[in-house]
């Protein structure tokens, strides 16, 4: 039987400067860990336990605007294409357009390759005809591709709003570089719509407290990368609207004062004291767009749900 084949792009994934970019971050006078080190083994399950949640909003409307619009979407993508998942996680969303769109090639891309080699075989025995690829990579810095992925049409799918993680800057240089390999395909892109504030508190500070659970296990992933000694008890899950700069600011703050220290460094949080861990931006349709086409994306197709909470775009 046809097997995933993996590969781990290495250049800007070692280990060293993953270590470097922690430590930097929390010598920093506003400490700050970045949000792809939520995403260790536990992590990613927590984050998809939170995709069960009511209160996320995301992912049940994303899923009715896909059910509602796939055969459009199908359309506009074509077909015998290879498509490129971005951040695929347990590639359910990527799956639940498979027999719409029908892809010739899958490859999932996730900062996690242990979760990737966890579900990409039993997904690979489930569609034995789409060949598949599992890459290890942090495209927040850089996206290189493998060469041995095929030169078909290549369609990207980055869903879920995770381009919502990135500043505009960031968010303009990812899309740059996904227009300019994605040669005669596209981009099918899932963000998040600008809303009021009751409905994200309960989003990112659940009554659960299954988003609290996801934040801290930051400081475990932490620990295990830079051997550092932060103990989860000592911090909380808070967040912030930042109505200027249209996000939600994830953040663990210091229940009292604490000193944690690593190989060659500490630092000290005064009770109180903030590490910023995610940004979460919310886009308006408008935006969005004037986003893409800075990046030289010029042919649009918009979905919405009921509520306008969220927004699909298959852009070329
Ligand atoms: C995976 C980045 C889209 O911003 O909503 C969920 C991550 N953080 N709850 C988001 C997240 C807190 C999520 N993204």
């Amino acid at each position: 039987m046809q097997q995933p084949v993996y590969e781990n792009i290495e250049a800007t994934f070692s280990p060293q400067n993953l270590k470097d970019e922690i430590v930097k971050g929390l010598e920093n006078s506003q400490a700050c860990i970045s949000p792809k080190f939520l995403y260790d083994k536990l992590g990613s399950h927590l984050f998809t336990a939170i995709t069960y949640l009511p209160e996320y909003y995301p992912t049940v409307t994303e899923r009715e605007i896909f059910l509602k619009f796939k055969e459009e979407i199908a359309l506009s993508m074509g077909s015998n294409h290879c498509l490129i998942d971005l951040g695929a996680g347990n590639c359910q969303k990527a799956e639940s357009i498979f027999d719409a769109i029908k892809p010739s090639t899958y490859v999932a891309v996730d900062f996690s390759i242990e979760y990737l080699q966890e579900v990409l075989p039993k997904l690979q025995g489930k569609y034995p005809e789409i060949k598949m690829m599992g890459v290890g990579m942090d495209f927040s810095n850089h996206l290189s591709l493998p060469t041995s992925i095929p030169n078909i049409q290549r369609n990207f799918f980055y869903p879920g709003s995770s381009i919502g993680n990135f500043s505009q800057t960031q968010a303009g240089h990812l899309l740059d570089q996904i227009k300019s390999s994605s040669d005669q395909g596209g981009l099918l892109l899932g963000v998040d719509l600008m809303k009021e504030d009751a409905v994200l508190l309960n989003a990112y500070d659940d009554p659960l407290k299954l988003t609290a659970a996801f934040n801290l296990n930051i400081l475990r992933v932490v620990n295990t990368l830079i051997n550092s000694n932060f103990n989860v008890k000592d911090f909380r899950h808070t967040i912030t609207i930042n109505h200027p700069m249209q996000r939600v600011e994830l953040y663990l703050e210091a229940l009292r004062d604490v000193t944690v220290s690593w190989a060659n460094g500490t630092r000290s949080f005064k009770a109180g004291e903030l590490i910023h861990t995610e940004n979460s931006h919310k886009y308006s349709v408008t935006s969005i767009q004037a986003l893409l086409k800075a990046s030289g994306f010029s042919r649009f197709k918009t979905w919405t749900d009921s509520k306008d909470y969220f927004a699909l775009i298959y852009a070329q």
